[in-house]
């Protein structure tokens, strides 16, 4: 008999390092980690395979539906919006074509073992583009098919993908002949900026949050790169587990959308840097506007409206600002930190 598996590609990001070790805890979940660089050794033990490799090469992901039952995709693997702007057609392959090839892996599955792969995918506040800050203020919480009009290319990628995932759900092979009966059970979650106490984001526009933090832990300069009156949603990552497991766990029939908004605090740049100066009061941080990061953010909303989570699989986060600081994000930091004798 082949293992029932989950599959969590991007192993090695933010979300895989919080996600892996929750899914470890949880009796009898075997894990099957993919990454393009070697795992992190703090996931290694959690893992029950790794294979260090490409989701842009169909041959692998072909020999993984040969080995395992995948009973879940989490397609975390995806190029962040700031890097993505730096070599837009690189991201458009890694973000689009990557994220196609494991949608087209999780439909063959689903026909092959005759049961639908859940595909859970993390998507983003870059899929919103509001014109102006005038708008983007009055509009406040916004409702997920509001100002689907990025302007990034990571924001395009993910709406995209988006649709990738709710055509492959809900339409595919509908007038083809062949149809089967079961296609991949798409659930997407647009996540607001993440703050992690343990690891750093790479290449993201939403970095100046967690930069600003764990550079004044490491007792580091850090020039915030956007203006302090700056506002955009964010959460910290035990939130964001919660919220990828609650909505795999759904029952089906209580998912009414195929992409949920989820949301926590929204901080000025300014309220990150007075909590962040409360706890290292030494901390040396300087606003140093990069104009190109400010837009794209500017566009991103100040809030995120996510009465549909909460209605359809009973979401909320479990930290706000506060408590996020006090409880979660500085206890874990200094410890991080925490000189070696
Ligand atoms: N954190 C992402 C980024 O900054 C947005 O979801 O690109």
């Amino acid at each position: 008999m082949r293992n029932e598996v989950v599959l969590i590609t991007g192993a090695n990001g933010e979300i895989g390092h919080g996600l892996i070790k929750a899914l470890a805890q949880r009796n009898g979940t075997q894990i099957v980690a993919l990454d393009l660089r070697p795992l992190d050794e703090s996931l290694i033990p959690c893992c029950d395979r790794f294979i260090q490799g490409d989701i842009l090469d169909s041959m692998l992901l072909g020999r993984l539906m040969a080995e395992y039952d995948i009973t879940t995709i989490y397609h975390l693997a995806s190029i962040l919006s700031t890097k993505a702007e730096y070599n837009p057609e690189t991201a458009h392959k890694i973000n689009v074509e990557g994220t196609l090839n494991l949608l087209r892996l999780g439909v063959e599955l689903s026909t092959w073992q005759g049961s639908s792969v859940k595909f859970i995918y993390p998507s983003s506040i870059a899929v919103y583009g509001l014109p102006d800050l005038e708008t983007k203020k009055q509009e406040g919480k916004i409702k997920e098919w509001m100002w689907c009009t990025p302007i990034t290319m990571y924001g395009c990628n993910k709406l995209y993908c988006e649709n990738l995932g709710k055509y492959y759900t809900k339409y595919y092979r509908q007038l083809a002949k062949d149809r089967s009966k079961h296609s991949i059970d798409f659930r997407c979650i647009r996540f607001p900026g993440l703050i992690s106490a343990e690891t750093i984001p790479t290449g993201g526009t939403s970095d100046y949050g967690p930069e600003m933090l764990h550079g004044a832990a490491k007792g580091e300069h850090y020039a915030c790169f956007v203006r302090p009156d700056t506002r955009i949603p964010f959460m910290v990552m035990p939130d964001a587990i919660k919220s990828l497991l609650l909505i795999e766990s759904a029952p089906r029939e209580s998912i009414t959308q195929s992409v949920y908004n989820v949301s926590s605090f929204s901080p000025s740049a300014k309220d990150i840097y007075d909590i962040v100066r409360q706890a290292y009061p030494d901390a040396d941080i300087t606003f140093d506007v990069d104009a190109q990061r400010q837009r794209i953010v500017d566009s991103w909303p100040e809030d995120c409206d996510d009465s549909a989570a909460l209605h359809d699989w009973e979401w909320k986060p479990d930290y706000d600002m506060q408590r996020s600081f006090d409880e979660y994000l500085l206890p874990a930091i200094k410890n991080l930190y925490k000189p070696i004798v």
